[in-house]
């Protein structure tokens, strides 16, 4: 039987260590406030923005919101981020993804100011990442890096390998494991004898969007696995890039969708808007 990493528990723990913080500050009198930009109605992203919402509340930070809709233009954005990269009383800012497609993405994510950029996404934070430097860390990689120490499993010297190379998990998220001194593989759609890959890995991580794709012939006897997919199944039931039934009793630990990664993603959002104020000084 594995141990089930319990991702709602642990971002619980860090989100009370977060209030005594934000505490801290106010009574030092500096307030945070986060400031959160949706553009149009995405319904998935419309709860994203809620639940980020509730969590500055339940750590005592502020939120501003901003509700564009679907035909705002970029230029109209780009001024809206401008102003808050002016605002003294705005430590974060944060662009819901995706955007409408007339919005380029990447314009919008260069024009946060890096010191705010509390979703790791500007190409200085990621470049800072990859250096050793200060600043932002993508923050579902950095949920999954708390996951893993606080559920007591260790990172160095391990085999890790993380299956996806997106720019939010997968390529952060090596780069965070080379940090902590693991041995990391990133392998991906094109990698070739998959199997025989993750099949080394003692930490396993999976973020590459297919629901179940992982089964147990993917995992080696006693691996940690971590999956960042959320998806539906074939009954509209949320499950992830991993087939847990059939992967849990062959693994060690094993992070649940939902209930794994998701609530530590949230949880690290709101580190960086605490983690801002020293930035900021
Ligand atoms: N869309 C899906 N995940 C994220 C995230 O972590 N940050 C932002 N800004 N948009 C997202």
């Amino acid at each position: 039987m594995a141990a089930i990493i319990d991702g709602k528990t642990i971002s619980t723990q860090i989100k009370d260590e977060l209030k005594q913080k934000a505490a801290e500050l106010h009574e030092r009198g500096v307030e945070v406030t986060l400031a959160v930009i949706q553009v149009g109605d995405n319904p998935a992203s419309s709860v994203y923005v809620r639940n980020k919402k509730k969590g500055c509340e339940y750590i005592g930070i502020g939120s501003l919101s901003y509700e564009l809709p679907e035909e705002t233009t970029q230029e109209e954005l780009l001024a809206l981020i401008q102003e808050l990269n002016g605002r003294k009383d705005v430590n974060g800012i944060l662009v819901q993804l995706p955007l409408p497609s007339h919005i380029d993405e990447d314009t919008v994510i260069k024009a946060i100011d890096p010191k705010k950029d509390v979703d790791g996404f500007h190409p200085q934070s990621v470049g800072a990442l990859c250096i050793g430097q200060k600043g932002f860390v993508s923050c579902t990689p950095a949920g999954i890096i708390q996951l893993l120490k606080r559920s007591g499993v260790s990172i160095e010297g391990k085999e890790c390998v993380v299956l996806g190379r997106s720019n939010i998990v997968g390529k952060p998220m090596s780069i965070l494991l080379l940090r902590e001194n693991a041995t990391v593989t990133i392998a991906h759609s094109r990698t070739k004898n998959l199997k025989e890959v993750t099949g080394r890995a003692d930490i396993l991580i999976v973020a590459i969007g297919k629901p179940k794709m992982i089964t147990r012939e993917y995992v080696k006897e006693g691996a940690v696995v971590i999956d960042v997919g959320i998806n539906r199944d074939e009954n509209n039931k949320l499950c992830g890039d991993v087939d847990f039934e059939d992967v849990e009793p062959v693994c060690s630990a094993i992070t649940p969708v939902p209930g794994g990664v998701g609530p530590m993603t949230i949880a690290m959002l709101l580190n960086n808007c605490i983690e801002s104020v020293e930035l900021q000084s």
